[in-house]
C-alpha cells in the first residue's frame, strides 16, 4: 500500500461530507444513533458526536482520501501506544465498537474510498484561540509533547513512513513548493529569507538530530485540558493525523510555534515549554541548536500551508480562519534573531558557550588611564543618582559632564547593565534597558585607532565601523574620521582613523552581519550579549563585570535565611531594589505600577522626606525619655487633626503596637478584659491583636484559636454577608444585641474595636448608623469605643481624613500607623487625657523608639507633604475616576462582582455568578501574575482573596490610574 507523498499530491480539499451523511455514515456503519456537528479541520471531515441526552459518543473522523488505510491504522495504534505507555496522557484511540470494523470503507459519490472511524472524546476542552497561556500552562503543553515523544521512541508501524508538508525535515521543500501561493510579495520574500536561513542551520545538524516516530502536531489546538488544582492544564492529545516518523525536537518546535499566536506569548515566554519538554525528553546539544530554526521554519510552513490550502479550498472557514493566526506567529518567530534565541535557550539549559577573549593589538582609543576612567554606574541601585531624576537618558550625560568635571580623564558605563536611565514607566512590556556596547566619553580629544588589521565598513560624519578577524567595531557619536577612509579600504593595526571629540557609543559585534540594536530588552539580553562582546578591552580597559540581577537566586538565598511564615508577594517576584512615586523598579529596569502601598502614601523615594530623615539622623536620634521639640511638634500635629476630647498622643512604631495599647488602655479604664471585635476584622499580629483578629486570610486558624475574653459581632458587610443591600441596616441591632448580652451575663465588654471604613473586606463602607448604634450600646455598658484607622485613615478614603467621621461618630481611642510613617516604623494611640491617665494602673509605658527625634521628624514630614501636596484631595479626584472607570469596565466583564471604597481605598471584587457571588479567589490570583508580567503590582485581599485591593500611594496620578485599569482590562478580556 503506498503511503503519503504531499510533494506527488498537493491538493488536499477535505471530504466534502454533511452533517446529514455523517449522520448516516455513523448509523449505517457504526450502528450509532446520534445527532452531528461538524467541527473544523484542514484535511479531514470532522463530526462531534452526541447521544439523545447531548453526552459525546466520540468524533466521526472521514479522513482525506489522500491517505490510506495503513496510515490510519497507524494512528490509531499510536494513541492507543501512547495511552498505555504514558500514564496521565490522554489520548483519542479509536473506539472500536463490537460487531463493527475499526475503520469503515465508504465511496463518494464520485467514487472517491472514504475511510471513517469513530474516535474517543475527549473531555475538557482545547486551548485553541488566541487567549493567554500562563507559563504554567505552558510548561504543561511542554510536558505532554515530552511525554508523547517519550512514549513513541519505541513505537513502529508500518504506516508512519509517509511525507508530509508537516514533518520539518521537508520544511524548506514545502516552502519552495508552496511559496509561489504567497501573493504580497513583500510577505513572500520575508517567508523565503527567514526559511532558507533556518534550513542553513538545520540542514548542518540533520545528521545529528534523533528520529522517531511523532504525534507531529502537539499544538493548542490538538491538546485537551484537566482540570487541576494548579489551573486547566493540557494532559490529553487529539488528532493524530499527522503521525510521521521525524526529528524528535520537531516535535517541540510545533508546540511552541503554537504558543506564539497567544496573547503576550512573544519567543521569550515559550522558554517555560521548553524547559518542561527538556525536563521530561532532554534535548541533545544538536537538538538545543536546530530547536528555534526549527521554530522559524513551522511558521514559515504555516504560512505557506495556510495561503495554499486557502486557495485551493476557499470554502474551508477554518483553514481561511487561520490564515492571520499563522502570520502572527511566523512575525513572533522572527521577531527575534535565531542565533539570540538559541542563546536564550543554552542559557535556560546552563550550557555555558565561553566566547573568545581577543585583545587588541593597540586600543581603539589610545591614552585612556584605566585610573583616571570613571565607570558611570546607571543600575537600579546606583547612589549616582537622586529620586526620580533618572528615568531619562539625559542623565547619563549630565552624570558623565559631572564626573568629568570632578578630574575624570573619561567616563564609560558598564557594558551589559540594565540602566536605570532607560526604564519606562507605565510599559505593558519589560522596556529595552540593557546596553549592548559602552558609551564612552573623553574628557579631551582622543584619537581612534584601528585595534586590528581591519577593512573599513563605513566612515561617515558620525559613524566608522571596522572589520577584522575578531569581529566588527563601530564607534558612532562625536567624531572627526579622516576623509580618506572609503568603504572597502583595508587599515592596518594602529592606523589613526579620526578622533572622538565628545560622546561617541562603541558597539563590538562578534558576527560583523548580525547587526544588533544599541539597547535590548532584558528577557533576551543574555542571547543578545551572547553576539557582542564587552569593548573594554578593546578601549585598554578590564571588562566590566556581569551585572548582579538575578532576582532567583535572590530568592532562593532569602528562603535559606529569613523565617518562611512571613508573608511574601508571588512566587517568583522580581528583585526591587528602587522606587518613584507610585512607581517601583525591579533590578532589570523594569518599572511595576505599585497599586498596593497603602503606606507609602507620599510615594517611594520622596526626597523631602529622605532629606529630612538624613539631617535628623546626622543631628541626634533618642527616645522620647529626653525633651526634645520634635516629639511635642507631632504630638500636637496629631492632636489638632482630631476632635475633641481626643487630645493625648502615645506614640508607638507600628500598627500592631497601637492596637495593642488601645486594647491595654481600654482594659485599664474600665477594669474588665472582655473586647468585642467584628468577625473578619485584622488588627495585628501581637498577643492581644491577634486575639481580636479573625479573618481566616491572615490566620486561617483565627476562628478556632479566640480566646475566651474575644467576642465578635458579625461581619457589617453589605455585600455578601448575612444582610445585603439595604437589610444592611441590620447589622447594628444585631451588634447592640451582643454587646447586651454580654453585659446582662455579667460580662460587660472593656471596648469595641473595628476600622470604621470596613478595609479587610475590600474598603467598604459601614452601613449607614453602624457605629453610632454600636459605640452607644459599648458605652451605654461602660465600655470604650475603639477606631482602628491603622489602614483606612489619613486621608486616604479622600472625603475624610479620619474614617470615623464617615460615620459621624468620635471614639474614645483611636489607632494609626502605615500611613503616619510613609514606611518608617511609627504608629500612634491617640485617645483623651483622662483614659490616657489609667494607664499608670499597668505601670509605665515606654517605648525605646517610638516617639524618638528620627521618628517624629518623619511624622512631622508626612504631615507637611500631605498637605502641600494636597493627597488627600487627590485621593479623592483618582479615586473618583477610577471608580468611574471600574464602572464602566463592569458592564463588560462579568466576573466584576463589585466595587467598593472610596478615595484611594478600593476593593474589585470578582465573582464568578453575580448572583451566588461565588468568588472567583483562583480567577483573582491568576490575575495579579498576569498584572504583574504587564507592570502592574496588584493583590488580592479579603476571606475569600477574591478582592483585588486598591490602594496605591496617594501621589498616584491619573495616568497611571488609566494605565492600572487598562491593563485590567485587557487582562479581562485576553485571559489570565
Ligand atoms: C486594620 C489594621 N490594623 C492593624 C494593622 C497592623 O499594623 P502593622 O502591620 O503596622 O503592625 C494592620 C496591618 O495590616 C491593619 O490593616
Amino acid at each position: 500500500m503506498t503511503l503519503f507523498d504531499f510533494f506527488q499530491a498537493e491538493e488536499l480539499p477535505v471530504p466534502a461530507i454533511t452533517p446529514a451523511q455523517a449522520r448516516d455514515i455513523a448509523k449505517t456503519h457504526f450502528g450509532v444513533d446520534a445527532e452531528v456537528t461538524a467541527l473544523g479541520s484542514q484535511q479531514d471531515a470532522n463530526f462531534l458526536l452526541n447521544g439523545s441526552g447531548g453526552e459525546p459518543i466520540g468524533v466521526l473522523k472521514i479522513a482525506n482520501p489522500a491517505f490510506s488505510r495503513i496510515e490510519l491504522e497507524a494512528q490509531d495504534a499510536a494513541a492507543s501506544y501512547i495511552s498505555q505507555t504514558e500514564s496521565g496522557v490522554r489520548a483519542a484511540t479509536n473506539v472500536e465498537r463490537p460487531g463493527h470494523p475499526a475503520i469503515a470503507e465508504l465511496r463518494a459519490d464520485d467514487g472517491t474510498v472514504l475511510y471513517a472511524r469513530i474516535i474517543a472524546y475527549l473531555s475538557g476542552g482545547t486551548m485553541s484561540g488566541a487567549q493567554y497561556v500562563t507559563p504554567d500552562r505552558a510548561a504543561a503543553l511542554g510536558t505532554l509533547a515530552g511525554r508523547t515523544c517519550r512514549a513513541l521512541a519505541e513505537f513502529e508501524h508500518p504506516g508512519v513512513d509517509r511525507i508530509l508538508q508537516w514533518d520539518l525535515r521537508h520544511a524548506m521543500h514545502t516552502v519552495e513548493v508552496l511559496a509561489a501561493h504567497v501573493t504580497d510579495t513583500h510577505r513572500r520574500d520575508a517567508v523565503e529569507a527567514a526559511a532558507t536561513a533556518a534550513w542553513r542551520i538545520v540542514a548542518d545538524l540533520g545528521e545529528d538530530l534523533p528520529v522517531q516516530v511523532i504525534h507531529g502536531d502537539i499544538t493548542d489546538d490538538n491538546v485537551v485540558c484537566s482540570t487541576l488544582e494548579t489551573g486547566r492544564m493540557p494532559d490529553g492529545i487529539i488528532d493524530l493525523g499527522d503521525l510521521t516518523r521525524s526529528w524528535t525536537v520537531a516535535e517541540l518546535a510545533v508546540t511552541v510555534s503554537s504558543l506564539l499566536r497567544h496573547e503576550g506569548c512573544e519567543p521569550a515566554a515559550t522558554l517555560p515549554a521548553i524547559a518542561a519538554f527538556d525536563a521530561v525528553r532532554p534535548l541533545g546539544p544538536a537538538e538545543v541548536e536546530a530547536l528555534w530554526p526549527l521554530v522559524v521554519l513551522r511558521a514559515a510552513v504555516l504560512v505557506v500551508s495556510g495561503i495554499h490550502q486557502a486557495s485551493i479550498d476557499a470554502d474551508n472557514e477554518y483553514a481561511t480562519g487561520a490564515l492571520d493566526y499563522e502570520w502572527g506567529i511566523f512575525e513572533r518567530a522572527t521577531a527575534v534573531p535565531m542565533e539570540v534565541m538559541t542563546a536564550q535557550i543554552r542559557h535556560m539549559r546552563r550550557v555555558s558557550h565561553p566566547a573568545d577573549t581577543v585583545t587588541p593589538d593597540t586600543p581603539l582609543i589610545g591614552g585612556l588611564d584605566p585610573t583616571t576612567v570613571v565607570r558611570l554606574d546607571l543600575s537600579v541601585e546606583s547612589d549616582a543618582m537622586d529620586s526620580g531624576v533618572w528615568l531619562d537618558p539625559a542623565v547619563e550625560q549630565n552624570l558623565a559632564s559631572a564626573a568629568i568635571r570632578d578630574g575624570a580623564a573619561a567616563v564609560i558605563t558598564v557594558f551589559g547593565q540594565p540602566r536605570v536611565t532607560r526604564s519606562a514607566p507605565l510599559s505593558p512590556e519589560a522596556p529595552a534597558t540593557v546596553g549592548t556596547g559602552v558609551d564612552l566619553w573623553p574628557a579631551t580629544p582622543v584619537t581612534i585607532t584601528a585595534p586590528w588589521p581591519a577593512v573599513i565598513d563605513a566612515a561617515t560624519a558620525d559613524t566608522v565601523i571596522l572589520t577584522g578577524t575578531a569581529g566588527a567595531v563601530e564607534v558612532r557619536g562625536a567624531l572627526s574620521i579622516g576623509d580618506d577612509l572609503p568603504a572597502g579600504h583595508g587599515v592596518a593595526a594602529g592606523t589613526v582613523l579620526g578622533t572622538a571629540d565628545g560622546h561617541v557609543w562603541v558597539q563590538w559585534r562578534r558576527q560583523p552581519d548580525a547587526p544588533v540594536p544599541d539597547f535590548v530588552r532584558p528577557q533576551y539580553s543574555v542571547g543578545w550579549l551572547s553576539l557582542v562582546a564587552d569593548p573594554g578591552p578593546l578601549l585598554g580597559l578590564e571588562p566590566a563585570a556581569p551585572p548582579p540581577y538575578d532576582s532567583e537566586e535572590l530568592w532562593r538565598r532569602r528562603a535559606n535565611s529569613f523565617a518562611s511564615v512571613q508573608e511574601h508577594y508571588y512566587d517568583n517576584p522580581p528583585r526591587i531594589e528602587r522606587g518613584w512615586r507610585e512607581h517601583m523598579l525591579a533590578t532589570d529596569g523594569r518599572s511595576y505600577l505599585d497599586m498596593v502601598n497603602n503606606v507609602a502614601i507620599l510615594g517611594h523615594g520622596h526626597p523631602v522626606l529622605a532629606d529630612a530623615v538624613a539631617r535628623q539622623w546626622r543631628r541626634l536620634n533618642t527616645n522620647s525619655r529626653f525633651n526634645y521639640g520634635s516629639v511635642v511638634a507631632l504630638s500636637e500635629r496629631l492632636a489638632a487633626t482630631l476632635p475633641d476630647p481626643l487630645d493625648t498622643v502615645f506614640l508607638v512604631n507600628s500598627g500592631s503596637e497601637a492596637g495593642d495599647l488601645a486594647l491595654r488602655l481600654a482594659m485599664a479604664t474600665t477594669g474588665r478584659h472582655d473586647i468585642v471585635a467584628v468577625a473578619e476584622a485584622y488588627h495585628g499580629w501581637t498577643y492581644a491583636t491577634d486575639a481580636v483578629s479573625t479573618s481566616v486570610a491572615d490566620n486561617p486558624n483565627a476562628l478556632e484559636t479566640r480566646p475566651s475574653w474575644v467576642h465578635t459581632v458579625p461581619s457589617p458587610n453589605a455585600y455578601r454577608g448575612d444582610h445585603r443591600g439595604r437589610d444592611a441596616s441590620r447589622y447594628a441591632p444585631e451588634a447592640v444585641g451582643i454587646i447586651e448580652g454580654l453585659a446582662a451575663q455579667g460580662n460587660p465588654p472593656a471596648a469595641f474595636i473595628c476600622e470604621p471604613f470596613y478595609g479587610n473586606a475590600g474598603g467598604m463602607a459601614l452601613p449607614d448608623g453602624y457605629l453610632k448604634a454600636v459605640y452607644a450600646a459599648v458605652r451605654a455598658a461602660g465600655g470604650l469605643a475603639i477606631a482602628d484607622e491603622v489602614q483606612v485613615g489619613y486621608g486616604r478614603t479622600g472625603r475624610w481624613f479620619w474614617a470615623f467621621q464617615q460615620q459621624e461618630v468620635v471614639p474614645d481611642i483611636v489607632t494609626v500607623a502605615k500611613a503616619m510613617g510613609n514606611g518608617q516604623p511609627l504608629g500612634a494611640v491617640i485617645t483623651t487625657r483622662a483614659i490616657a491617665d489609667k494607664y499608670r494602673t499597668q505601670g509605665y509605658f515606654f517605648s525605646s523608639a517610638g516617639g524618638s527625634p528620627v521618628s517624629c521628624v518623619v511624622g512631622l514630614t508626612v504631615l507637611d507633604v500631605l498637605e502641600k501636596d494636597g493627597l488627600q484631595e487627590n485621593a479623592l479626584a483618582i479615586g473618583d475616576h477610577l471608580k468611574v472607570r471600574i464602572n464602566e469596565m463592569a458592564t463588560r466583564h462579568d466576573l466584576i462582582g463589585t466595587v467598593h471604597g472610596s478615595g484611594l481605598y478600593m476593593g474589585i471584587e470578582l465573582v464568578r455568578d453575580r448572583a451566588t457571588l461565588e468568588p472567583a479567589a483562583e480567577e483573582t490570583a491568576a490575575i495579579c501574575e498576569r498584572m504583574r508580567e504587564l507592570g502592574v503590582i496588584v493583590q488580592p485581599t479579603g476571606d475569600r482573596q477574591n478582592v483585588l485591593k486598591v490602594k496605591p500611594p496617594m501621589c498616584i496620578t491619573r495616568e497611571s490610574a488609566d494605565f492600572f485599569v487598562d491593563m485590567l482590562d485587557r487582562v479581562l478580556t485576553t485571559g489570565f
